[in-house]
């Protein structure tokens, strides 16, 4: 039987699971069954970067990570994979920060994963490579004669041509991304946008089913989006009830409304934009004051890329501004904090919200979104206001969708969740529900898998 092997930047350790991490490790975790590898950094930073990979067994599967050294970290992390390519491909350019030396620190990183993994794999090995750091791994792969089937899924949005060739380098990192068998994305919208840039930078037409041959290469694509274990995660909810943290998140509440939202503190999640509209709420429609509180908990990240710490800055400061224009002695309208809380937590933190609040500016999926549904109570659902700009929402059409741009269009969206009938709550909850459990984490998985194993392994 082929082995899975799983090459991602993060791993996420069994020991360290829990702390809300990003959506790929929510989703890989799921992926690693008895028998399979996973692959990647360590997290750590050391004098040098690794020559061979550090092994670990726990539960059958087997974590393979390296260290980077303190430059390669700079040059591949933060330097280009979230310096460049995070703001380009969530359609950010005026971000971008391109500097050559940090994309050949990108693509050198690259090549020492390939050569730090190569010797670990066995030829039916199947493997799978995660996201936008990773971009020239399967290229480099096959420069060392790998010819195993490479599966690469991008979690992040993909951008149309006109703003892709933004960056200096884009076609080198196209052609690499060809080089896997099967390349994945999150939304319809997302492969066709790689699809047209393909035929921008190599002039690969794409076939009838999505695929395209360059240079005697055939590359195929898959829509697959990635999803939670909803009844797993709807479990917990209900088990949170008798938490600590959930009964003195109730005891603070001393009956007001709960709406919440859960991000990573990142530019992309359209924090400063959700503070302005939760205190247009507060300004447009007073009957919510001293009836409500919002709990946004933005858990720090990133913190080496200078855009993160200003977005910091800034939040300190809208927030202190909410508060400082609605508060009442008794009352704080916006609870802010950067800590962040396990996942089991903020689950029991979700089923008692009545409103969850996901607006980011742009997202490849957004798995907040399907945690807060599946954490509902079924009998007496919450509402999910969702931005038009997460992947999510190409399917959770029955959440209150909004443009995160348009602060009043949020702050209605969010009265409306707060006066809505319990017929229409349970209405709209029902719906979206069964969505999330047809496409779960496994599904997503299965999915990719069963399709890159049904391709042919590359001869010659
Ligand atoms: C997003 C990305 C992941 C990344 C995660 C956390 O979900 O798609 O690739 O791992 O954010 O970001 P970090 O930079 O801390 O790994």
């Amino acid at each position: 039987m082929s082995r899975l092997v799983v090459v991602s930047n993060r791993v996420s350790m069994p020991t360290e699971r829990g702390a809300r991490a990003g959506g790929l490790a929510v989703a890989l975790a799921d992926a690693m069954t008895p028998g399979s590898v996973w692959f990647g950094w360590s997290g750590k930073r050391m004098p040098a970067t690794s020559n061979a990979a550090t092994i670990v067994e726990n539960k059958g599967v087997t974590y393979a990570t390296i260290d980077l050294s303190e430059s390669d970290y700079h040059r591949y992390y933060v330097g280009f994979s979230n310096g460049s390519l995070w703001p380009l491909l969530h359609y950010r350019t005026g971000l971008l920060e391109f500097r050559r030396d940090d994309y050949e620190g990108y693509l050198a990183v690259n090549e020492i994963f390939a050569d730090r993994l190569t010797p670990l794999l066995k030829p039916d090995d199947i493997v799978w490579i995660h996201d936008y750091q990773l971009l020239t791994m399967a290229e480099a792969l096959r420069q060392r004669g790998v010819r195993n089937r490479i599966g690469l899924f991008l979690h992040i949005p993909f951008v149309p041509p006109a703003v892709l060739h933004v960056l200096p380098s884009a076609s080198v990192l196209v052609r690499a991304m060809a080089a896997a068998d099967l390349v994945g994305f999150q939304t319809h919208g997302d492969r066709m946008n790689f699809l047209e840039s393909a035929a921008s930078c190599m002039g690969a037409a794409p076939d009838a089913t999505n695929g395209f041959i360059h240079q005697g290469h055939r590359t195929e694509t898959i829509v697959a989006p990635v999803g939670i274990d909803a009844d797993g995660f709807a479990q917990a909810a209900k088990r949170a009830a008798n938490m600590a943290e959930t009964k003195r998140l109730i005891e603070s509440l001393v009956g007001r409304d709960l709406a919440i939202g859960v991000d990573r503190l990142d530019y992309t999640k359209g924090l400063p934009q959700r503070f302005d509209a939760f205190g247009q709420l507060l300004h447009r429609h007073p009957e919510h004051l001293r009836r409500i509180s919002f709990l946004q908990i933005a858990a720090r990240s990133r913190e080496d890329v200078d855009r993160y710490q200003s977005l910091r800055r800034e939040l300190d400061r809208k927030a202190g501004d909410i508060n400082g224009a609605y508060s009442d002695f008794d009352w704080t309208p916006l609870r802010y904090m950067t800590r962040a809380v396990n996942r089991n937590t903020i689950a029991g933190f979700y089923r008692l919200a009545r409103i969850g609040v996901v607006t980011p500016l742009r997202d490849g999926m957004n798995l907040v979104a399907k945690e807060f549904v599946a954490a509902q109570d079924s009998a007496d659902p919450g509402v999910l206001v969702l931005s038009r700009f997460a992947g999510a929402a190409e399917d959770m059409t029955e959440a209150l969708i909004v443009n995160p741009y348009d602060a009043d269009a949020v702050a209605d969206a969010m009265h409306a969740a707060l006066i809505m009938e319990k017929d229409e709550r349970i209405t709209r909850h029902a719906a979206l529900l069964a969505k999330i459990r047809k496409h779960t984490a496994a599904s997503f998985c299965r999915d990719f898998l069963r399709r890159l194993k049904f391709i042919e392994r590359a001869t010659g």
